[in-house]
């Protein structure tokens, strides 16, 4: 059922509507077409808040909680905005056996955040992250669409530059 109509200003931008819409013909089913929907709107905002839930519900004729559910079984949407640039560290075995906590640790301090934080300049979010599927070349790190590997304490001031110039290249 399509959600109730709202007086609020909208969340979704015409664009994104239509980034939406142009998901459902690719899809067997509406409700198929949430996850995408959320990517949309987490690619434009850098999060999906609250208000956006009713939006795409009713875009894709669905309840608001059905698209709660989604929304909530991953920790990757965040309701506020992120950094330009998200940066994964590795912390899980192989990663943390190479040194991965202490470069998280040596970021952390380099960038001043700890991980779940944004820098005070809105560049870089900085979080833990599960296996990166790049073991042999751990400890590990996916910073948008890059990886960067074997990572040591030595380099975390070049990796926060990098990351910074990640950032202002991403607008
Ligand atoms: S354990 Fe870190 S990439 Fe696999």
């Amino acid at each position: 059922m399509p959600a109730p109509p709202t007086t609020a200003t909208p969340v979704l931008t015409p664009a994104m509507r239509a980034e939406i819409e142009a998901f459902i013909p690719r899809y067997p089913t509406k409700q198929a077409v949430t996850l995408p929907a959320l990517h949309v709107v987490n690619e434009h905002l850098r999060c999906v808040p609250m208000e956006a839930i009713p939006e795409i519900a009713s875009i894709l004729e669905l309840a608001p909680a059905q698209v709660y559910d989604t929304l909530s079984f991953y920790g990757f949407f965040k309701p506020s905005p992120c950094g330009k640039v998200r940066a994964w560290v590795c912390r899980s075995i192989s990663c943390a056996l190479r040194g991965g906590e202490e470069v998280l640790s040596a970021l952390s301090d380099k960038l001043g955040v700890k991980a779940g934080q944004t820098t005070a300049d809105g560049k870089v979010t900085l979080e833990f992250g599960e296996c990166l599927g790049l073991c042999d070349f751990s400890p590990a790190m996916l910073a948008g669409t890059k990886v960067y590997k074997n990572m040591s304490v030595e380099q975390v001031d070049e990796v926060a530059a990098l990351l910074k110039e990640q950032a202002d290249q991403h607008g």
